[in-house]
């Protein structure tokens, strides 16, 4: 019944926190809350959103100004707030033991020195991340800075944040739950939803826009491209500008963006030559799933108007936007880790999360460059991989169809899509700061059935 693509409008996720502001520091305070929410017209989901919101207000932030968060549980479990993109002091980084517990808050603190990039926020509660996440907390975190700004990049309403989910609903129209079914493998999920609304529409001027598109589902992955309805089979060049880590070196255009759990890709997109007409954002990197049925090739449509209300910030795109600060190379791998399944569990090298005496698995020095292999030898399954803390750069992709991908080349990332057979090598500095943070794979069902381990960055030599 879901299946009419563009019923509903795209609901915004824009910023409208307002902080209490102090001389350098931003307070903020989020109600994590339960919500009704009607996805199915005339049935309730009950669903738990950070100020009741699904996905989540959006934070805007400034680089430079700190923030302190108050997160208030007043749902009837735990949870703990990571800030996915943030280089978080380890007791503001949402380690999964580090729960709130129901009528509690915690504050955490965030630094935003990093250069502009687009983050977000999500549970990461022992056990429950999947059914946290996927129940509704999870919300956009955006950075800014001067020197993106001053690059003229669409902005203000030509700025939009995507925040991309599959879920799958109950004849009832609740939300399946993974816990109470006892899932251990997947939630791929067979309705596409866009800031909430199952396949929105948005309406959009004739010019560029900026979209910063987040995958938020707990298993499934997107191969996106762009077609006008009007020229189907001919899919619309975009230009990827940004990814988990900020800028890009410089624009690459692409006709098809890879975005699995957790990526972060900043896109432009100039409608400029389709006034008048729709376009369709599809998804042609189906996995066999759960429930799987017509739907989950289409994602949105673009329904592009006639005349364009503001033209500032449409001119073309800078050939370079900044110096992306990559790490210098290095040929030797120092760690390996691989993904695996055995035992019927998910695990980092035969570790799981669950035996804390052995889960502290790296202890790279602080400020040490180190080359990580990771490796997904069974060919059944894709884990996207999040190393926290560090920003890295993907420097060797072998074993799949694929290789290390155009707009990743000169992007700094904090998760990478390691897809079935897949070797990925990632290149990264330990640090800022000392301290034990997590690292695990982004298929929030994989990561509660305990493919997490930790590192322990340390001033100290291995
Ligand atoms: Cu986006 Cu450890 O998480
Ligand atoms: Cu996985």
């Amino acid at each position: 019944p879901l299946l009419l693509l563009a019923l509903f409008p795209l609901a915004e996720a824009k910023g409208w926190l307002s902080p209490v502001s102090y001389d350098n520091i931003d307070y903020y305070e989020i109600d994590i809350k339960p919500v009704d929410i009607e996805i199915y017209p005339g049935k309730k989901a009950r669903h738990v959103g950070y100020n009741g919101t699904v996905p989540g207000p959006t934070f805007k932030m400034k680089q430079g100004r700190e923030a302190v968060v108050r997160f208030i549980n007043h749902a009837d479990r735990a949870n703990s707030v990571h800030l996915h993109g943030s280089y978080s002091r380890a007791p503001f980084d949402g380690w999964a033991e580090d729960t709130t517990e129901p009528g509690q808050y915690k504050d955490y603190y965030y630094p935003n020195a990093q250069a502009a990039r687009t983050l977000w926020y999500h549970d990461h509660a022992v056990g429950h991340t999947a059914e946290n996440a996927y129940y509704g907390q999870a919300g956009f975190y955006i950075l800014e800075d001067d020197q993106k700004n001053s690059l003229g990049l669409p902005s203000g309403n030509y700025d939009i944040p995507l925040a991309l989910a599959a879920k799958r609903y109950n004849a009832d129209g609740s939300l399946w739950d993974p816990e109470a079914n006892g899932e251990t493998t997947s939630v791929f999920g067979d309705v596409i939803q866009v800031n909430g609304q199952p396949w929105p529409y948005l309406a959009v001027e004739p010019r560029k826009y900026l979209f910063r598109f987040l995958d938020t589902s707990v298993s499934r992955s997107f191969q996106l491209y762009a077609e006008a309805d009007k020229k189907v089979g001919t899919r619309i060049p975009f230009s990827v500008i940004g990814s988990d880590a900020g800028l890009l070196a410089s624009p690459v255009s692409t006709t098809q963006l890879d975005i699995s759990m957790a990526e972060r890709w900043e896109v432009v997109f100039d409608f400029s030559s389709y006034a008048g007409q729709n376009i369709t954002l599809k998804n042609t990197g189906n996995v066999a799933a759960d429930d799987d049925f017509d739907g989950t090739d289409r994602v949105m449509r673009f329904m592009v108007g006639n005349s364009v209300s503001d033209n500032t910030n449409n001119g073309p795109l800078p050939a370079t936007l900044r110096s992306v600060p990559l790490p210098p190379a290095k040929t030797t791998v120092d760690r390996s880790y691989e993904f695996m399944r055995s035992n019927g569990e998910w695990q980092v090298n035969n570790v799981v999360w669950s035996d804390v005496q052995d889960r502290v698995i790296a202890k790279p020095e602080r400020g040490a460059v180190e080359r990580w292999e990771l490796v997904n030898s069974a060919g059944g399954w894709s884990h996207p991989i999040h190393i926290h803390l560090i920003d890295f750069q993907v420097v060797s992709r072998t074993g799949g169809t694929r290789g290390v991908l155009p707009y990743e080349q000169t992007a700094l990332k904090d998760v990478v899509w390691l897809n079935k057979n897949e070797k990925v090598q990632v290149l990264a500095r330990y640090g800022p700061w000392d301290g034990l943070y997590m690292f695990h794979c982004h298929n929030l069902i994989h990561e509660d059935h305990d493919m997490m381990a930790a590192l322990n960055v340390t001033a100290l030599k291995d």
